[in-house]
């Protein structure tokens, strides 16, 4: 959200958001890719470190979330306009239905946001959408914590 933020953090420090383990297997249906996503904490401006996000390439496949530790949300939406947006606790399953496209963003001060996800093999990523879009939702830092407001560069 905040450009300014974001171009001075990157002149001072190239840190590292988040990282993904992954069990590679043929990426084709009838397998399941899985692996954990790691989102370390921290913030750019007021907006909280994040994944880049992406739809299935194959839209019309879900995905399974499992919050191992940490704290966040999964924010999510269909190419319809639909929003949804889900905290993330250890313990939580998450069912990703179909269609929507979904960001695990780290709300925690300083322990990672560490979840287990699967996936069907043939889904793929489809980055481009959101790169060009974003999210109609964010996540960032209000003054009682957490808050989750509209994306004010969301491009429709
Ligand atoms: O397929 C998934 O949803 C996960 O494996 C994600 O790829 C992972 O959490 C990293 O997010 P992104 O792919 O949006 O960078
Ligand atoms: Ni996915």
């Amino acid at each position: 959200m905040d450009q300014e933020a974001y171009l001075s953090m990157l002149a001072e420090d190239d840190s590292l958001v988040y990282e993904v383990y992954e069990i590679k297997r043929p990426e084709v249906a009838g397998e399941l890719m899985l692996g954990l996503s790691v989102v370390h904490p921290g913030r750019i401006g007021r907006e909280y470190f994040m994944t880049k996000g992406h739809y299935h390439t194959v839209l019309d496949t879900a995905e399974v979330y499992y919050c191992l530790r940490g704290e966040g949300y999964m924010v999510m939406q269909t190419p319809d306009g639909d929003t949804s947006v889900e905290s993330l606790r250890p313990g939580k399953v998450l069912y990703i239905p179909p269609r929507w496209g979904h960001r695990s963003v780290c709300t925690s001060r300083q322990e990672d946001l560490v979840t287990f996800f699967a996936y069907p093999g043939n889904a793929g990523h489809d980055y481009g959408t959101i790169e060009q879009l974003g999210f109609r939702k964010l996540v960032v830092e209000g003054e009682n914590g957490p808050e989750i407001i509209d994306n004010p560069r969301y491009r429709s």
